[in-house]
């Protein structure tokens, strides 16, 4: 099916994301192009709306991202938000200015027009305004639609042309109704129809495998994560068992997690799994090793060889694969635009489990178009378990980044027995669901204690609960102290080889949410 789609102009916002999935949360299908897509690239998605995200530039500045004229011209519905406003602006010959200071955080929105954008709304909502400029002067032919005390243009239009403009921004949650704004757009303004759902992506999808993979196979590495595992299970309805799947024990997993993993396939969702215990190459190669990026490069160079060796021996016992599955999702693959220019790099990241391009594989990527929580609708969709698609996050490197200093099996032992019992508490006290990630890091920092009558000379524990929407920036969470006291209690009573629990409140920046 073909599906109406709006696209999002990326002006740099942190928000352009956020712009996109509420556009789908109304069913309606989004795509992001950086804001200087030539106009034929726009064009080719047909779209029925366009908007053009915030960003962090002002638009007089040097360098600022703007777009052409010819872009109001296409008699495609067009609505701006926040710089989005006044790129409009600057673009129609209006005028934009320094504000007196800067506006953030909710302010009163007064509503004078409540046709197209604001039907159905009551006359005043709290909205979120985060600016430095705005717009003093609308270009001619625009009548403003919606006021606050600070900003007379929070909201305009002109009503011909179906060119809207809105100062605050209506993805973040604090704005109220602002999805209802945002369907608004998409269906009353651009006529989008609302035929976006994981039901009919599901089944496209599956035919869209088919017809790629004919009678070929395709080759999967799974790690019991919600990407892989979904992905698995789309291309297993897809083409049966022209699929194999591997998983590779890298010897830096939690408690029982392989055994978890192998269960789940096989069980849960019929999926035939092909279980590589390699922790033993892993941990040859890993001993002793303390440097956090030189961990990271070990982990991720012999997945790839081990598994490229697990696929040729099946390639020897049923024929050749012609296809790679992975599990990329749709942020990895928007064109991203680099206003402030390349971040430094700080840790090696994502890269783990990565397979090189140059394996002779064609790649199969069904979750390519999809959002994280749409991934997570689309397992539900495929009967996979709940635990699973809210499971929290776990680095690529494993363990091997919470122990800090020289790896070898016996602290693994222990991190694994203290990691499991913060689980644990974490899931008894309900709160596993609403903390991003939760976790033990072993220290090699040792601290004298006396348990009984006996003196002690063992490691220090750390426990690290982090909120996070992204993991790009956290919180460290306030567990209640009872809870910290029950899993110190638990660890040190329970884990030979820790004498000495502490609690992390580092957030992000200026801490990492792993340790290494
Ligand atoms: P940091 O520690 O940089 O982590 O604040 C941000 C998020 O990324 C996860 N993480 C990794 N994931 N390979 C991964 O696949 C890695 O090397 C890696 N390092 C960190 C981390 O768990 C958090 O969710």
């Amino acid at each position: 099916m073909k599906h109406d789609t709006v696209i999002v102009l990326d002006f740099g916002a942190q928000y352009s994301q956020l712009i996109a999935r509420r556009v789908r949360e109304c069913k309606v299908y989004c795509e992001i192009l950086p804001f200087n897509a030539p106009i034929h690239k726009i064009l080719e998605k047909n779209p029925k709306g366009i908007i053009l995200s915030g960003g962090p530039a002002s638009v007089y500045a040097n360098g600022a991202p703007h777009v052409s004229k010819e872009l109001f011209e296409l008699g495609i519905p067009v609505m701006g938000l926040c710089y989005g406003i006044q790129m409009i602006a600057y673009a129609l010959g209006g005028r934009v200015q320094k504000a007196a200071k800067r506006e953030f955080g909710l302010a009163p929105l007064r509503i004078k027009d409540h046709k197209d954008l604001f039907a159905g709304l009551p006359s005043t909502l709290q909205v979120w305004m985060s600016h430095g400029d705005h717009v003093t002067q609308l270009p001619a032919g625009f009548k403003v639609l919606a006021s606050t005390s600070n900003c007379h243009l929070a909201a305009a239009v002109h009503p011909k042309k179906r060119i809207f403009g809105i100062q605050f921004h209506p993805e973040v949650v604090h704005t109220q109704k602002g999805t209802k704004i945002i369907e608004n757009f998409v269906k009353k303004v651009c006529g989008c129809r609302p035929t976006w759902n994981m039901e009919s992506y599901e089944k496209t999808v599956i035919q869209e495998i088919r017809e790629k993979v004919g009678n070929g196979r395709v080759i999967c590495g799974v790690s019991g994560g919600v990407d892989s595992t979904v992905a698995a299970a789309l291309i297993h309805r897809a083409i049966g068992n022209q699929l194999s799947c591997v998983f590779v024990n890298n010897g830096v997993l939690r408690l029982n997690e392989a055994e978890q993993v192998v269960a789940m396939f096989k069980k849960n969702l019929g999926i035939p799994l092909h279980y590589v215990n390699a922790e033993p190459l892993f941990l040859k190669l890993l001993n002793n090793v303390s440097d956090p990026e030189k961990k990271r490069k070990i982990i991720g160079n012999t997945f790839i060889r081990v598994f490229e060796k697990k696929s040729k021996e099946l390639e020897r016992k049923r024929g050749p694969f012609q296809f790679l599955a992975q599990g990329t999702l749709y942020p990895d693959v928007i064109e991203s635009v680099s206003v402030k220019g390349p971040s430094a790099m700080i840790k090696s990241h994502h890269n783990v489990g990565g397979l090189p391009k140059d394996m002779k594989f064609k790649l199969v990527e069904p979750l390519r178009e999809l959002f994280k929580d749409e991934v997570r609708e689309l397992g539900a969709e495929l009967k996979i378990p709940y635990d699973l698609l809210w499971r929290q996050p776990f680095p690529g490197p494993g363990l091997a980044v919470r122990l800090i200093g020289p790896i070898n099996k016996t602290d693994l032992d222990i991190l694994r027995k203290a990691d499991a019992i913060v689980q644990d508490e974490i899931r008894k006290a309900g709160l596993y669901h609403s903390i991003w990630q939760s976790f033990a890091v072993l220290t090699p920092l040792k601290s004298v204690g006396v348990m009984g009558d006996e003196r002690t000379y063992e490691n220090v524990c750390v426990i690290r609960a982090v909120n996070s929407t992204d993991g790009m920036t956290a919180d460290w969470v306030k567990l209640p102290y009872d809870l910290l006291g029950r899993m110190s209690n638990r660890i040190i009573n329970e884990v030979r080889g820790i004498n000495r629990v502490v609690f992390d409140i580092t957030s992000k920046p200026p801490g990492t949410i792993e340790w290494e």
